[in-house]
């Protein structure tokens, strides 16, 4: 670690670590890289080389990753990272950023934000740095300023995880699991006959759509192996096209709500009845339904099997809307509106 304490020798240091940052990252001024360097509230991580040879010189400065802490916040933001080019993909990237974690978790660090250049995006990804910022934007607010040509990324440093031994620590787990498995598992016990060769699987009753996955589960095995239809649906492509067509329906239905929402004329339809207002709402209204609901069931994907049966949905608020209120109110206008609208929206293609 080195910082600008004033000594010769660290001094020498981050004059090295200047000329690799400028070097590596040619779009930053260099005299923003040597404020930001010499800057004391900045840290920097060095690898350096122990060849001798390499001593006090700009190679001797193998990579650095250069950051400043807010404790208060418990973030740090990572304002460069570089290694140096004859170095490069030999994994000291990845070395760097574990010892700055590792740095991070132990002075009580919680987050590591950084504005990674387009360039490095799939680095810092590699690093488990996401473009998803989880952390509350009152912590950072204020303390870090935008960058143009830069991507906000943000990495949480879990407080008991040794950045520097995970493949360690990732072979222990895969250990243990295997050791938990081998307790439960019957495959080395089990041995089935091979199959004869003019093998007829027993499929009666089973209809087309499931016929590949039912001829894979009538192997002898498979069901006390814990293989179900479902699964070996998936497996075989069937459920994949169900996917598909699943998928294919809820953005179609996701398409239609969200033109609605849009109409002036669902505005009385876009959340629930507060029917802590409304006292009367539900001794007339068996079945309250309204665009807020019908949004939340198109979402959860498996609600709605068909057109029709959303369009079912909304003739029901449709209806309900003309049941409780005055025929002459704004309400049932706006519920005539969407039923002209609806009837448009649904006629078959
Ligand atoms: N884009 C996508 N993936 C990358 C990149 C990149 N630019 N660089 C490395 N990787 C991948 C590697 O292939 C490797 O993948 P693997 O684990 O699947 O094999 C993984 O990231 C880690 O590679 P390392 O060898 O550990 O990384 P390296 O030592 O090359 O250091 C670094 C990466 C720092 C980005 C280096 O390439 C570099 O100095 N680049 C130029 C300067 C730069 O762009 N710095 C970041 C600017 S943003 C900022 O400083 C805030």
């Amino acid at each position: 670690m080195v910082r600008n304490d004033g000594k010769p020798e660290s001094l020498i240091k981050l004059v090295a670590l200047k000329s690799l940052f400028s070097r590596q990252l040619p779009k930053m001024p260099r005299t923003y890289i040597a404020r930001l360097v010499f800057d004391r509230r900045h840290t920097s991580l060095v690898i350096l080389n122990p060849d001798p040879v390499t001593k006090d010189t700009d190679e001797e400065v193998i990579g650095s990753i250069c950051y400043r802490a807010f404790p208060e916040m418990r973030f740090a933001e990572i304002a460069f990272c570089a290694v140096n080019a004859s170095h490069q993909v030999k994994g000291y990237g990845t070395k760097l950023m574990n010892l700055v974690k590792k740095e991070g978790a132990r002075t009580g660090i919680e987050y590591f934000i950084t504005y990674a250049d387009n360039y490095a995006i799939g680095y810092f990804k590699k690093q488990g740095f996401t473009k998803t910022i989880s952390m509350p934007k009152g912590r950072f607010q204020g303390l870090i300023k935008d960058y143009d040509g830069g991507t906000m990324m943000e990495c949480y440093v879990h407080p008991s995880i040794d950045f520097t031994r995970i493949p360690e620590m990732l072979a222990a787990q895969r250990k243990f699991i295997a050791s938990r498995i081998r307790l439960k598992a019957q495959s080395h016990k089990v041995v089935y006959d091979p199959l004869p060769k003019n093998w007829i699987p027993h499929l009666e009753g089973v209809s087309r759509a499931n016929e590949s996955a039912a001829r894979a589960l009538a192997v002898p095995g498979m069901v006390e192996a814990g293989w179900t239809i479902s699964d070996l649906m998936a497996t075989t492509g069937q459920g994949k096209d169900l996917d598909r067509a699943k998928n294919a329906l809820k953005s179609e239905l996701l398409g239609m709500i969200v033109k609605l929402e849009e109409q002036q004329f669902s505005w009385p339809f876009r959340e629930p009845v507060d029917t802590t207002e409304v006292k009367d709402y539900l001794t007339i209204i068996k079945e309250p339904i309204d665009l807020l609901t019908i949004d939340k069931r198109v979402r959860k994907g498996d609600h709605y099997k068909s057109r029709n049966m959303l369009y079912a949905d909304l003739m029901l608020m449709v209806n309900n809307c003309k049941l409780y209120n005055e025929e002459a109110s704004t309400y049932v206008q706006c519920a005539q509106n969407l039923e002209t609208y609806l009837k448009a929206l649904f006629a078959p293609r």
